[in-house]
């Protein structure tokens, strides 16, 4: 089951700690340093001219630190950030409601945005251009438009399927920024920097071993750094080292690349059932009895990110490494 993966990236009811080790300040924010860069120049440049940010589109897979980054653009404005979420937002009221509490100059964060029913984001695009809010009121027999001003404000919008966003709201949006996966390196600083945070010493190789294991994501090295502690603290002194690390993550389940059974499940199918493809979505999906959404949108990213995964014309394959990774016997196929 999905929901009880320990290394997916989804947000799990156990992280409710993520919101005390949330950076702050665009300095403590590591990594993605081009949509950091390009933030910066921004919201300097709309402070110089004392004027609003423009609207901010933050995109990419979950648990890369798109809420944060949200969080932070506020901060560095000093302004207020105010939360909505897409699948929230049911009735065209809802968001009406949500615009017109808005001070000048303040944020608002709308998360998962791309979930937003069609006819409530036409509200949106006059609010946006104009700072205008235009509703209709009244019943069948008698309707008025209405047009109330708007403070200006900025709106970030979060999303991870930049894809199913349609393009008249998408065009809306000054500032697209796709946030990457992080290396290794940069999950090596989030770890050391949670472990300040939350006051539980961690060894450096410790740290780099945790990273590797941490599917590019943020969230994801967060919540093995809360399992790892927890190891650390019955079965050892309470500062987290190498053994620790692999000790907790074997019983976790979680190998050397981050990986899990959920993984091996699909790269199996793909070469014991498929000769390693080239094999269609729906083929896998059937195989091993999962929904072609789940499989595009939470397993197959890492896999492809990583490169033990490929996506070609002709359906998945998957590469030599995975064959490797795996110690499956590869083939060399003529075509
Ligand atoms: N660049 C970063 N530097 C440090 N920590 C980060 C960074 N990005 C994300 N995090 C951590 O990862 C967790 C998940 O990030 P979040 O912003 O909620 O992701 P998203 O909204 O994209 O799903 C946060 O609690 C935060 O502590
Ligand atoms: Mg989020």
């Amino acid at each position: 089951m999905e929901e009880e993966r320990i290394v997916t990236n989804k947000e799990l009811q156990e992280d409710t700690f993520e919101t005390s080790i949330r950076p702050d300040s665009i300095d403590e924010y590591i990594g993605q340093a081009d949509v950091k860069e390009n933030i910066k120049v921004f919201i300097d440049a709309a402070k110089m001219r004392n004027e609003t940010l423009d609207h901010v589109l933050l995109y990419g897979p979950p648990g890369l630190g798109k809420t944060t980054l949200a969080n932070i653009i506020a901060n560095e404005l000093g302004s207020n950030l105010k939360t909505a979420s897409g699948p929230s937002i049911e009735k065209s009221g809802d968001l009406a409601a949500v615009l017109s509490t808005l001070e000048p100059g303040d944020v608002l964060f709308i998360d998962e945005i791309h979930r937003m029913p069609r006819y409530i984001e036409e509200i949106l695009y006059p609010a946006m251009e104009d700072f205008t809010l235009d509703i209709i009121i009244g019943n069948d027999s008698s309707t008025r438009n209405i047009k109330i001003d708007l403070p200006p404000f900025t709106l970030v919008g979060a999303t991870t399927r930049a894809g199913d966003l349609t393009s008249p709201l998408r065009d809306r949006f000054g500032i697209i920024c796709k946030l990457q996966y992080y290396t290794i390196p940069e999950l090596e600083q989030i770890v050391k920097r949670t472990s300040r945070v939350l006051d539980v010493p961690i060894e450096d190789n410790a740290a780099i071993e945790l990273a590797k294991r941490s599917r590019g994501t943020p969230r994801i090295a967060n919540r093995l750094f809360k399992r790892v502690r927890d190891f650390a603290i019955v079965k050892g002194n309470g500062i987290i080292d190498v053994d620790i690390v692999q000790m907790a993550l074997d019983r976790l389940k979680v190998d050397d690349l981050g990986l899990d059974d959920t993984d091996y499940q699909l790269l199996k199918a793909i070469i014991e059932r498929f000769n390693g493809g080239p094999v269609g979505i729906e083929a896998i999906a059937s195989s091993i009895g999962e929904e072609v959404t789940t499989i595009e949108d939470v397993y197959e990213p890492y896999l492809l990110q990583i490169g033990l995964l490929k996506r070609t014309a002709r359906g998945r394959m998957a590469t030599k490494k995975a064959y490797e990774h795996l110690k499956i016997e590869f083939q060399e196929k003529l075509f």
